[in-house]
């Protein structure tokens, strides 16, 4: 049996009733930029999320970029996050002219709340935690620091849609980051991305910046073209109705993972009092992780490592040198992401724990 770690062309087959819809019912508009389908989206997701507002925009990593220009995050600041996220994160970070602080993470490969306030200097002026696989940051611990520094945190939620946390799928940050590309759970057919806030001046900014600073009628700063397609939002409100059952699936499949693999591999924990995880990925780890890959792709199971290189380490990182982070760099050579999806079969669920079992044995 062949199990692939991608399921989007069968997502494709299955929903294309309703991607064809939302598709003809906005092209027969003629109206494809900032148009209702947007309007009505940033309403949706509020109302969804439990914010008070919602910008979208064209992608994850603008959402990240456009928030901390929204709160003059710039060249000389410093901003605290982890070194074992996509590279969008510190990316984002560098791209706003701000220097990354990386911090390390905790078992469940989040930011280590205890490891945050010694990086903090007269220069810091964000927190964002990355809540990673879909698993929520400590974030009651997050913003009590960042509260005690008068620091802003900018949740990256790029892999968090859907998340409960402390009965929030918003978690109280200064903006919260979404991407809706198409390896999230909640995505659309290209790139785009949202910001959620409480704050309604900051709403009124990321209108302006996504837009090339227009504000009404004219231009009150220099901003970008930063706005998602009203054929990317139409197909986003369409399957936004289904959203919460393929959650609940991929939440079902993920605790079925844990306790057929839980005694062979370290796989992921969480208090159910205080969460509920979206699983955008199913991350094992292992000290056989190469030799349990190449296994499983022998035996046609498709898996991924997110990430295998942690950002301090990429040839991209020009920044500080010397940074060490323990925890994130032994993890780099640990995980593995299993596949999962709503739409595999129970016997490929079966077929991918037998071959990991059979390996171990
Ligand atoms: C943790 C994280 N941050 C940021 C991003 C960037 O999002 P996008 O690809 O929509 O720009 C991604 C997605 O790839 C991500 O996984």
């Amino acid at each position: 049996m062949k199990v692939p770690f991608i399921f989007l062309k069968r997502e494709s087959r299955q929903e294309w009733e309703v991607y064809q819809r939302a598709f003809e019912v906005t092209a027969r508009t003629g109206m494809y930029i900032l148009g209702e389908n947007v309007s009505k989206l940033e309403r949706a997701l509020a109302s969804y999320l439990g914010a008070a507002y919602v910008v979208t925009v064209n992608s994850g990593t603008d959402a990240l970029f456009l928030s901390m220009r929204a709160l003059d995050i710039a060249t000389g600041d410093e901003v605290i996050t982890v070194g074992n996220s996509f590279i969008a994160t510190v990316g984002a970070v560098t791209a706003a002219g701000a220097t990354p602080v990386l911090v390390d993470v905790l078992d469940d490969q989040l930011i280590d709340p205890d490891r945050i306030e010694e990086k903090i200097t007269e220069k810091t002026k964000a927190i964002i935690p990355v809540h990673l696989t879909g698993r929520p940051a400590d974030m009651q611990r997050i913003n009590a620091i960042a509260k005690k520094h008068g620091l802003f945190v900018i949740d990256d939620a790029a892999q968090s849609f859907g998340a409960v946390y402390r009965g929030k799928r918003y978690f109280d940050a200064h903006a919260a980051c979404y991407s809706f590309h198409p390896l999230k759970n909640y995505h659309c057919l290209g790139d785009g991305g949202a910001i959620a806030t409480n704050n309604e001046t900051l709403n009124r900014k990321l209108l302006q910046l996504r837009n090339h600073g227009i504000n009404g009628r004219f231009s009150g700063c220099f901003g970008y073209n930063s706005r998602l397609d009203e054929i990317q939002a139409s197909l986003l409100l369409s399957v936004m109705p289904s959203l919460d059952e393929k959650l609940r699936e991929r939440r079902r499949k993920a605790v079925h993972y844990i306790d057929a693999l839980g005694d062979l591999v370290h796989v992921p924990s969480w208090d159910e009092a205080v969460m509920e995880p979206a699983f955008q990925t199913f991350v094992v780890q292992t000290d056989q992780r190469d030799e349990l890959a190449a296994f499983l792709h022998a035996q046609d199971v498709e898996t991924k490592v997110h990430y295998p290189i942690p950002c301090h380490q990429q040839d991209a990182w020009s920044l500080q040198d010397g940074v060490s982070l323990p925890v994130t760099e032994m993890q780099s050579g640990k995980i593995l992401s299993l596949p999962l999806s709503h739409l595999m079969t129970e016997q490929e669920q079966e077929y991918v724990i037998d071959s990991v079992r059979r390996f171990f044995v």
